[in-house]
């Protein structure tokens, strides 16, 4: 398996182009599965959690290209109503695949994706919100059965802002015709983007003043061309690399709205920014890094896929800081590992107790996720010596071309297998 190299005492410089976001298109390429005509995506990253998709797609019966960013998918012929649990296993998005299809066969048998390293991730919001639509759901052997006579137009209210369970029931909403409300849904910016597609596609879908999402489902729904959104997690990931390393960065090709609450968050730290309308410009700083508190929370809230590389930041801060997780059980991973390179945390439940510290050294560290996995590489890049990271593919997960992008700012990163190469 892959592992990173990454030689320290970097400061990053120069400019960094961000790709389409990831937790957009994951659900977009599903939705290809609401129709047969032509579906073509740009801006698409090389990922291998896209390529996993294109996988699930495929397994289902379509056609799927991919070249320069762009995916083009074709039906081709009639489409499966299953999944091989070979695939859901590696990806729990692919659980997405539901909604549609029990909206297009009225039945589909789905692989219970299992939990992976942040948690248990049930997906009852998601069943809830199906048999709100009309369907029998069964879970039986380590499977999901939906199954329905008729489905129907619902009010359903979400427990939780479930990002998954918004996007699944807006898909399956989208085929059933007359008006279903979804109530208490997530407002991240990659729904927005999956009911534009939606929209694009026929199906009629707007938010209320309520800020509930009104689906006008359709018999049938069309085709649809669509350039993916930035991905905001990668610009969050890029600034707080710069801010870490007290370098010189200009994030290009995002939107620095969705990233508003960390921009304001590092502005109160110290990390002088220039924000333009798709452009985040992070300045050097001689002064010291001030501890700032975060919570995560659901969107506008803090990103809980930001918590580990703001981490990264706040090992390096003057005083003591709190990280408060509260959308995932389990995910402090990478604090054992920090804390190995140098770092002082104290984790206790939900909440991450950080002491600033002046110094990392490199160590051989392990990614567990992909947001820990690019905390890691942060204090690489800032520790004293070398850091090596094992588990890299976490990482290319949910970045693309991560090393290649780093080293054109000035870094030292390099991928190499110790099965294969001798290095
Ligand atoms: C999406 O996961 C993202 N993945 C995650 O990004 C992100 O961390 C998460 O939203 C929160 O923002 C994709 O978009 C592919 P949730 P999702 O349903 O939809 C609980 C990354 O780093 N829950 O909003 O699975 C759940 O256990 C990945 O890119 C239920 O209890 O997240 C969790 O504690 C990691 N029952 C919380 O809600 C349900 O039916 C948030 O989960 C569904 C969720």
């Amino acid at each position: 398996m892959d592992r990173f190299l990454v030689e320290g005492g970097k400061q990053l410089k120069g400019t960094v182009k961000i790709s389409g976001s990831k937790n957009a298109c994951l659900p977009i390429l599903v939705a290809s599965l609401l129709t047969d005509e032509p579906f073509i995506l740009h801006r698409v990253p090389n990922l291998r959690d896209v390529r996993t998709t294109l996988k699930i797609l495929t397994a289902l019966g379509k056609k799927t290209h991919y070249e320069n960013g762009t995916v083009t998918i074709t039906a081709d012929g009639p489409l499966k109503n299953s999944l091989p649990y070979e695939l859901v296993k590696q990806m729990r998005a692919s659980f997405w695949v539901a909604g549609p299809l029990l909206a297009r066969f009225k039945s589909a048998e789905i692989p219970l994706p299992g939990g992976c390293a942040l948690g248990a991730r049930p997906v009852d919001i998601h069943l809830k919100g199906f048999e709100k639509l009309g369907a029998d759901c069964t879970t039986e052997r380590g499977n999901v059965l939906l199954s329905a006579q008729e489905l129907h137009p619902a009010k359903i209210t979400l427990r939780f802002p479930s990002v998954g369970a918004t996007q699944n029931l807006m898909m399956c909403a989208a085929l059933i015709p007359g008006e279903t409300v979804l109530e208490n849904i997530a407002k991240e910016p990659e729904i927005d983007d999956v009911a534009e597609v939606l929209l694009k596609m026929g199906a009629h879908v707007v938010t209320d003043e309520k800020g509930r999402l009104i689906i006008e489902g359709k018999e049938k729904l069309g085709g649809v061309e669509h350039t993916v959104v930035a991905d905001r997690i990668e610009t969050g990931s890029y600034i707080l690399a710069a801010a870490a390393t007290r370098g010189d960065v200009r994030v290009e090709g995002c939107v620095p709205e969705h990233n508003s609450i960390l921009l304001e968050y590092l502005q109160e730290a110290g990390v002088p920014l220039e924000i333009g309308m798709d452009f985040v410009h992070v300045k050097p700083y001689q002064g010291a890094l001030k501890p700032v508190r975060i919570k995560t929370a659901p969107y506008p809230g803090f990103a809980t896929d930001l918590q580990a590389p703001w981490m990264a930041l706040m090992i390096l801060a003057e005083g003591a800081s709190e990280v408060d997780e509260d959308i995932f059980e389990n995910r402090f991973m990478h604090a054992p590992e920090l804390v190995r390179m140098g770092a002082n945390i104290v984790t206790e439940k939900s909440i991450a107790r950080v002491s600033g510290v002046k110094e990392l050294s490199g160590a051989h560290v392990m990614a567990s996720d992909l947001r820990g996995g690019f905390a890691l590489l942060i204090a690489g890049l800032c520790a004293k010596g070398t850091t090596e990271i094992e588990r890299v593919y976490h990482i290319d997960r949910g970045y693309e071309d991560p090393e290649g992008k780093l080293n054109a700012l000035g870094a030292h990163v390099t991928r190499y297998n110790p099965d294969k190469d001798d290095f």
